[in-house]
């Protein structure tokens, strides 16, 4: 089996077992002031890692609620065992557990699982993004003013965050903003052309390994919301789109940050 076809038989075993943990509707725990983890998101790490080390014992793992394994390997794995938990805990019906892979520091193979749709995104370096066995590709929308994006918002120092204005900004000048709760699947939807571009600042590796590489494998753009190269350890944030869109995406973020808005803020009267 390829890393790939490995990848995505966990994905789909450790989407069952979110599935079923949904239906029952679990508690929640507080690990920050309103970042929430569940007995899900622990279960479903514990068998992604088991699994992977079963399959590839000499791989590194870094995975979201601390379970990994530290290796000197050249091939690294990063695990959301469950994105979404906020939607989850709240049975809002929009999560996925993802996978994404790396050798010697590129994004190699992914894949993003939404078990309540029973969606497999999935993608190799080279290779193209799948949906569900069949191609994907980003959408062909050429002007901002067509199109439908994304955001979120950290769960982490959430009051320091200047989203807000770009999401005000976007929202006016666009068919409008998404905000799904799930930074995996806003990715894989890039990829399979049901939204035109994301954005979001301080995501964690885990979130974009695969949906970057979705991204990409699907005829799209990532960098930075500068425009810079994105790296999933050390870049602040993150732009992702159908390529089309990339350049005109970019002034208009350029913009805000310069504080230069095309709408401004309405007053409450
Ligand atoms: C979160 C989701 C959310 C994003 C947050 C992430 P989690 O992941 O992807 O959409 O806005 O920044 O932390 O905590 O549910 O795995
Ligand atoms: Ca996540
Ligand atoms: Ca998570």
């Amino acid at each position: 089996m390829s890393y790939l076809e490995t990848a995505v038989e966990i994905a789909r075993e450790a989407g069952a077992l979110l599935a079923n943990y949904f239906e029952r509707r679990v508690r929640f725990e507080l690990k920050g002031e309103f970042d929430l983890v569940t007995e899900a998101d622990r279960a479903s790490e514990a068998l992604v890692v088991e699994r992977l080390r079963s399959h590839f014992p000499s791989h590194a793992i870094v995975a979201e609620e601390g379970g990994g394994h530290e290796s000197p390997s050249e091939y690294r794995w990063y695990v959301d065992p469950l994105d979404g938990t906020t939607n989850f805990a709240h049975g809002f019906p929009m999560f996925n557990v993802t996978l994404g892979l790396e050798r010697a520091g590129e994004a190699v193979a992914g894949v993003v699982y939404d078990p309540l749709r029973q969606e497999m995104f999935a993608a190799e370096r080279g290779a193209g993004a799948y949906l569900n066995g069949k191609r994907a590709r980003v959408s062909t929308v050429r002007n901002l003013g067509e199109s439908l994006a994304s955001t979120g918002f950290p769960s982490r120092k959430r009051s320091h965050d200047v989203n807000v204005h770009f999401f005000y900004q976007v929202a006016m000048a666009s068919h409008g903003v998404r905000r799904t709760g799930s930074a995996a699947l806003d990715l894989a939807y890039v990829a399979s052309g049901r939204l035109d571009l994301f954005w979001e600042f301080g995501l964690k590796p885990w979130d974009m390994a695969a949906g970057a590489l979705l991204v990409r494998e699907a005829g799209g753009r990532v960098s930075d919301m500068n425009g810079a190269p994105h790296n999933i350890n050390s870049s602040p944030h993150l732009l992702a789109d159908n390529g089309a869109l990339h350049a005109p995406a970019l002034e208009f973020l350029a913009e805000i940050f310069q504080g230069n808005f095309r709408t401004p803020m309405p007053e409450i009267k």
